[in-house]
């Protein structure tokens, strides 16, 4: 399974580079908007700025929600590194923009995916990965690994190409869950996959072993 980390903050998406183990990064225009990027010119630079911390696939998702400018804006976005992933909301016009994107080779990331149908549709498409927002489902009381299990089912009947990237993650336990049912990818912010390092019995056999240590000199 693939690591991306969900952030626009390049501190934190060096810091996770850092452990060698990041596989990409996700944005979106909540992300970006929170670290205070601003205006065309710094927001095409934050993007080849995250573009030269990471090698792996970083997604940028366009903000217009008609056909032309989502072409317009996923190719100027795809212009500026090889490893840009236009992403494009699930809606209708997205829908055929990801089609258009698809048959010219750039990649893409359908996002805002909360159902098995619209995933089925994302994958007909030719999206590169589709982003069912798992924590969001779960904050609405249904069961967002659930549908990550569902999506592994179906995208299996056909061997789709589509990746499975399990976003909206909130906490490890998500992360070991898309694990257990078959995500391709799993988005987190950077305290899921740091928590992914905690066990109490970890920090009690390593004080012990470094008190044990200290009688060996
Ligand atoms: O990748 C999508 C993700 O950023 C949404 O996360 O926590 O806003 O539901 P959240």
């Amino acid at each position: 399974m693939k690591f991306f980390i969900d952030t626009a903050n390049l501190a934190q998406i060096r810091e996770a580079n850092d452990l060698g183990i990041l596989d990409g990064v996700t944005t979106n225009p909540s992300l970006m908007a929170k670290e205070g990027i601003k205006g065309y010119d710094a927001v095409m630079q934050h993007y080849l700025d995250i573009c030269s911390a990471v090698d792996g696939d970083i997604s940028a998702e366009v903000i217009a929600t008609d056909f032309a400018g989502m072409v317009r804006e996923g190719e100027e976005l795809a212009s500026l590194s090889d490893k840009i992933v236009v992403k494009i909301p699930m809606i209708k016009e997205g829908i055929k923009a990801i089609t258009y994107f698809s048959r010219k080779g750039i990649k893409t990331n359908c996002t805002l995916v909360f159902s098995a149908g619209q995933a089925l549709l994302a994958a007909k498409a030719g999206a590169t990965y589709v982003s069912p927002f798992i924590g969001r489902i779960d904050d609405a009381s249904w069961d967002g690994v659930g549908l990550i299990e569902q999506i592994v089912g179906i995208y299996g009947n056909y061997e789709a190409n589509t990746q499975i990237l399990a976003a909206s993650i909130r906490n490890p336990l998500h992360i070991v869950k898309c694990a257990e049912v078959g995500a391709d990818v799993v988005t987190c912010p950077l305290d899921a996959i740091l928590g992914l390092l905690q066990h109490p019995l970890t920090d009690i056999g390593l004080a012990k072993f470094l008190a044990d240590a200290q009688k060996m000199n």
